[in-house]
């Protein structure tokens, strides 16, 4: 009898080890962790168009944070994208200029992380980082400049005129250039997280709860269009696939051209609130239900939405250390700030 039992509880161990490992296997071959070596890293979030350098991150750091980029010199990009709160701004719909609501009730995505999204904004439009941040600073509802009062302000500064001289030497004080610094800082924005050392090999980085969590996000199918480095941001999806999106009457966005919007990557996805384009949903929870009935046609119970939401835990990511840079001082001639 206790032989009998011995050798059962061994088998029951030998098997729960070789599903864990079975596991592991499946998930490598969906997911590619964050490399930790820095020349791995680079291959993976550098742009050959727009080669990473120190000095140009520096440079892209402070334009990221400087007030100064928009009309009223009170929105920088971390205003919507707060660094300090995961990467965005915590509000439904992104606020800017004059406290003008995005017109179509769209929610700030977060940039940690964004340099794995194949294309920028939830309907694609932008190509890169670069490109993208050329957008907001020169859109009315968020900083409302203009190419010329932005490149005014920093010509102004002799200082930012110095630094651009060294990181871009002969190329133009623009909305490009500055697009360029930008986009390089925003490709260190990388936040490695106990999933990547699970991917490694390290199946203890996920505890019991976060294991099964990630076994039901690999057999219910959020894979199918979750997966990659970002857990997402590698293809267009229509959504709401099935049945009616719950929120559908907030806002108006319709996804690109053919009806299509960009499967959000879903690192940090445990600091983002509020979810999904519309920034209509306050819980995981709720975004993960909603995810099983228009993505997939399916109801989850209690313990398996727990069980996603506890693995997606797993992807909350060590942010890279930020010190708060300090901006050049005021040019003499520079273009005043108008809050109207
Ligand atoms: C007023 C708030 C606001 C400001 C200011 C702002 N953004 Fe955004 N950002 C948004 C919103 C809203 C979106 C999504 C818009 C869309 O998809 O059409 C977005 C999208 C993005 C994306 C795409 C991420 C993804 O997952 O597709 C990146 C990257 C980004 N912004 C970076 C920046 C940078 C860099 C700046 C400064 C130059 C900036 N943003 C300024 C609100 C803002
Ligand atoms: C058919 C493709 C598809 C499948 C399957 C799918 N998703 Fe999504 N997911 C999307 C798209 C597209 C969005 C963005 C929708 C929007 O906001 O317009 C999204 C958004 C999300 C969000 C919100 C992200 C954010 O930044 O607000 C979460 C969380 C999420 N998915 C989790 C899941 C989970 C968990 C599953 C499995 C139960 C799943 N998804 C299955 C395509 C899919």
């Amino acid at each position: 009898m206790r032989v009998q039992n011995l050798i059962l509880s061994l088998t029951l161990v030998a098997g729960s080890m070789a599903t864990e490992a079975d596991l592991l296997t499946r998930a490598r071959g969906v997911f590619k962790p964050i490399p930790l070596d820095q020349a791995e890293l680079m291959k993976l979030i550098d742009n050959p168009k727009n080669p990473i350098t120190p000095e140009k991150v520096d440079l892209g750091k402070k334009l990221y944070f400087d007030t100064r980029l928009s009309k009223s010199n009170l929105i920088s990009c971390n205003t919507c994208h707060n660094l300090s709160l995961g990467g965005v701004d915590g509000v439904g719909a992104a606020i800017g200029h004059k406290w003008m609501a995005n017109p179509h009730h769209l929610n700030s995505p977060t940039v940690y992380n964004s340099v794995f999204n194949f294309k920028q904004f939830w309907d694609g439009r932008a190509a890169d980082l670069e490109e993208q941040a050329m957008g907001p600073i020169v859109a009315e509802p968020e900083m409302a400049a203009t190419e010329m009062m932005v490149a005014h302000r920093i010509k102004a500064s002799p200082e930012y005129v110095e630094e651009f001289a060294k990181v871009f030497g002969d190329e133009e004080i623009s909305l490009t250039t500055i697009g360029k610094a930008i986009g390089a800082f925003e490709r260190t924005l990388v936040t490695r997280a106990p999933f990547d050392e699970y991917l490694e090999g390290n199946q203890s980085a996920l505890n019991e709860q976060e294991t099964r969590g990630l076994k039901l996000f690999m057999d219910k199918g959020c894979i199918t269009c979750h997966s990659g480095v970002g857990v997402g941001g590698t293809m267009f999806q229509k959504f709401p696939l099935m049945g009616k999106y719950k929120y559908e009457n907030v806002g108006d966005f319709k996804g690109n051209e053919n009806g299509l919007t960009k499967v959000p990557i879903l690192r940090n996805i445990t600091q983002t609130a509020p979810y999904l384009h519309n920034g209509a949903v306050w819980t995981l929870e709720e975004a993960v239900e909603i995810m099983a009935e228009n993505q997939l046609g399916i109801k989850l119970s209690a313990e398996e939405v727990a069980d996603i939401v506890a693995f997606m835990g797993s992807l909350e990511g060590e942010k890279p250390k930020i010190e708060l840079p300090i901006l050049p001082n005021w040019g003499p001639k520079t273009i005043r700030p108008n809050v109207n």
